[in-house]
């Protein structure tokens, strides 16, 4: 659905983006990530139509970014980073303005801005002043525009940024909404557990290169290089099961605090069993003995750092 072949984009001597290559398929939360300054507004505004490559293409849905940058325009909603939200217009005119833009006829034009409303909790606001809402109403009202002319395809520079705790709940259930709907979305953050629970595939940038690209799932299995295990024990028993720990081979940086001992393990599972198995005989009293699943941000701190990529 959405394609960046070999996007690179220079300001003067200053190379953003160098040779940006992914995919993302038809139905997919694709997750941007990457610190500031990575390229990801650079590749964002490309994909919008925005933005001039130096090299390389894009394609959306079929059309040329370049090529055809109308027909990708009717298939998108862009939610840029640094909207302006125009003080002078009351909500539903500030939807019915982008809804003319968008060559809605206007039989059809108060429904749809009745709908998007609902759909984004908005609808008792239908007649306030755009300068009146929170920041989070403003977000929410810009993601609303994003949808009047019901684009397959979301292209979403940060729209939680800046939103207090329960504001980003509201918009990741938002955005789960359309997902359920079918959309395809990009979406970037560099906040990543913002993104890890319904991102379906995430692409890494770091200083304008493409550390890592795939499903979630994919990237933490080539991540599996070694794992993290968590053992707590009872009582005085934490020194002894370092010990033990510390003597076996798959075992490597063994931490503890308080009753629990953390280490890399980079054995198999069968050596995982056997350790436990050397635990216990050796009288410590282990309480749990798990696995860690990595975490979003463990991956993303594994790939910036270049362990894997
Ligand atoms: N118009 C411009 N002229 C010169 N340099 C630019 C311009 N726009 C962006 N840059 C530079 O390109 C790099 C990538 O910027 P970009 O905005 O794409 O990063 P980003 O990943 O979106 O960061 P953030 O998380 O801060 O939004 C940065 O070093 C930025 O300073
Ligand atoms: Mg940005």
């Amino acid at each position: 659905m959405i394609e960046v072949v070999n996007f690179t984009k220079r300001y003067g001597d200053f190379l953003a983006v160098d040779d940006l290559s992914f995919t993302i398929g038809k139905g997919e939360i694709f997750g941007f990530i990457g610190p500031n300054g990575a390229g990801k507004s650079t590749t964002i505004r490309f994909l919008a139509t925005l933005l001039r490559p130096t090299s390389g293409e894009g394609r959306v849905a079929g059309h040329s970014v370049t090529g055809d940058p109308m027909a990708v325009r009717r298939v998108i909603g862009f939610m840029p980073d640094d909207f302006g939200v125009y003080d002078g217009m009351k909500v539903w005119e500030f939807l019915d303005f982008f809804a003319v833009a968008y060559e809605i006829p206007r039989a059809f034009r108060k429904k749809i801005i009745g709908e998007v409303l609902e759909l984004l909790d908005l609808t008792s606001k239908r007649d306030d002043y755009v300068s009146g809402l929170s920041k989070g109403m403003k977000q929410r009202l810009c993601l609303a525009k994003t949808l009047v002319h019901d684009p397959p395809v979301l292209i979403l520079d940060e729209p939680a940024s800046g939103l207090d705790p329960r504001a980003r709940l509201e918009m990741k259930a938002l955005l789960n909404e359309l997902k359920q709907m079918g959309k395809t979305i990009l979406i970037s953050s560099h906040i990543l557990s913002e993104l890890a629970d319904f991102c379906t595939s995430i692409g890494v940038i770091e200083r304008g290169k493409l550390l890592a690209a795939g499903s979630i799932g994919e990237i933490q299995q080539r991540i599996r290089a070694y794992r993290v295990l968590k053992v707590r024990v009872l009582g005085e028993d934490t020194t002894r099961a370092k010990e033990v720990m510390s003597n076996d081979p798959s075992v490597r940086q063994i931490e503890s605090f308080d009753h629990t001992v953390t280490a890399e393990f980079v054995g198999r599972d069968q050596d995982m069993a056997r350790l436990l198995e050397r635990l216990i005989q050796s009288g410590i009293s282990v309480q749990s003995f798990a696995e860690e699943p990595l975490s979003l941000e463990e991956v993303f701190m594994m790939i910036t750092q270049g362990v894997v990529g």
